[in-house]
């Protein structure tokens, strides 16, 4: 297979020209690590699709081709294990009623600071969460419950229809989950959630109030503006679905999808859902240690192993992989378990995407190299090895610096998984013909 990154690429030029445009606002709802940049969405989609086109992604994360789909007057299906992801992405591509939503907004500053309201609103129970004292102040717990049940009765008690009320309520409830980390006692700064020394410090010099009704207040009036974007916009498609990309049956979607922009998990990067736990905690999509075990052993490249799982010894179908398996075990046999799960997953999801492109249909696959145990891991290259294995064509493969200010993906990338900083975009076309 000839792999050679295209210095020339007219993509990359396009790409490049892309990136210096404002991006929307809508993207900044909710953060999210391992975010794809909007531009590499709006490049392809652009590129290789019409208006009224489907683009898919399977791996949908918050949603950034979701939105960009939309923006674009685009149809957009896409699935996501993580339930909070599904439902942040859901909500960033719903078309609120700004009005509507500025409307609430007043109903909810005022009663929240109302005293004799409060005292006879029915709150909620407290949500479980591994350490909750260590994570959460008390008056921060009190105050979310309050918020929450002050959402419910004034969007319950209003003159929408039911499916209305659930999806206004949903804007509210994903505005608390994108300011969980900023009113926990976790470092905003840090990717996985911890109370790091320079928090430590600044509590101990008294430099940290927080105050979940002001950061909720502020942070409902910041996202109501965003849904701005989606005026004066054609209404399109656009379907979210909590899944398992690897192992659902998509054969209802065959032949539907004109293009897929992606970006896959990393090897053993970033445990996404270790990232978002207290948010997923507090908005109850996990109620157990139980239940996050078991939603981490389903990610793409995660690295909770069973023991008798390493000793199998798995490889894929490919000579080239297999090779740096075989050279990693001798190092860590945990290591290369996790690289050849990964590997042999991803070949799933290659084969659905090949299953739901309509013929000529595209990929465009983000993704980087990784080094794991100081073994160099071409997971572009090897991708694609595998892509051309299942009747895709390789259009172009080209290189892209990493944004410097997009402090949330390096910051993971170099602390946890040494991950090159520099990424390959790789365009597969489904060729029926091969
Ligand atoms: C790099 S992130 C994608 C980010 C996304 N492009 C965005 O901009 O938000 C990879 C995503 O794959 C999801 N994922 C991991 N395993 C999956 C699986 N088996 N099925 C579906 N999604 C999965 C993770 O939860 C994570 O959100």
């Amino acid at each position: 297979m000839e792999w050679n990154f295209n210095e020339n690429s007219k993509y990359k030029i396009i790409l490049d020209g892309v990136k210096e445009e404002r991006r929307a606002d809508i993207h900044s709802f909710h953060r999210y690590f391992g975010k794809l940049i909007p531009a590499i969405p709006r490049t392809f989609i652009e590129e290789f699709t019409k208006k009224g086109d489907t683009v898919g992604d399977l791996f949908s994360g918050s949603g950034t081709v979701a939105v960009e789909s939309k923006l674009l007057g685009r149809n957009f299906i896409g699935f996501e294990i993580n339930p909070l992801s599904a439902f942040i992405s859901k909500v960033k591509t719903t078309t609120y009623d700004v009005k509507k939503l500025e409307n609430f907004n007043k109903e909810i500053e005022v009663k929240l600071y109302d005293d004799i309201y409060i005292s006879k609103l029915k709150k909620g129970n407290i949500p479980f969460c591994v350490n909750l004292d260590h994570w959460f102040k008390p008056k921060v717990i009190e105050d979310l419950l309050v918020i929450e049940a002050t959402i419910k009765d004034v969007i319950d008690k209003s003159k929408l229809s039911l499916k209305d009320k659930e999806s206004y309520k949903d804007f509210y409830f994903a505005v608390i989950s994108s300011i969980i980390r900023n009113v926990s006692n976790a470092d905003p700064q840090h990717v996985f959630p911890g109370i790091s020394k320079r928090i430590r410090k600044l509590e101990s010099e008294g430099k940290i109030h927080k105050d979940a009704k002001k950061t909720f207040i502020n942070a409902i009036r910041k996202r109501t503006k965003y849904f701005k974007n989606y005026e004066n916009i054609e209404n399109t498609n656009i379907e979210i679905f909590n899944g398992d990309s690897v192992n659902d049956d998509f054969s209802k979607y065959k032949n539907t999808i004109d293009l897929f922009v992606t970006n896959p998990p990393y090897i053993s990067s970033v445990r996404y859902i270790e990232t978002m736990k207290l948010e997923m905690y507090f908005l109850e999509y996990l109620k157990s240690q139980d239940e996050y075990s078991s939603l981490a052993k389903v990610m793409v490249g995660n690295d909770k192993v069973a023991k008798k799982d390493i000793d199998e010894h798995i490889l894929t179908d490919y000579s080239l992989i297999n090779e740096k398996i075989e050279e990693l075990r001798k190092i860590d046999s945990k290591q290369a378990y996790i690289v050849a799960k990964y590997f042999i997953d991803m070949e799933k999801v290659i084969k659905n995407m090949y299953l739901m492109l309509k013929d000529k249909g595209k990929v465009v696959v983000k993704i980087s190299e990784s080094n794991v145990k100081k073994i160099k891991i071409d997971t572009g290259k090897f991708l694609t090895l595998i892509a051309l294995n299942n009747g895709f064509k390789l259009l172009d493969v080209f290189l892209d610096k990493i944004n410097d200010n997009s402090r949330s993906l390096t910051t993971a990338r170099n602390t946890y998984s040494d991950i090159i900083l520099n990424d390959n975009i790789i365009i597969w076309e489904k060729d029926d013909n091969e």
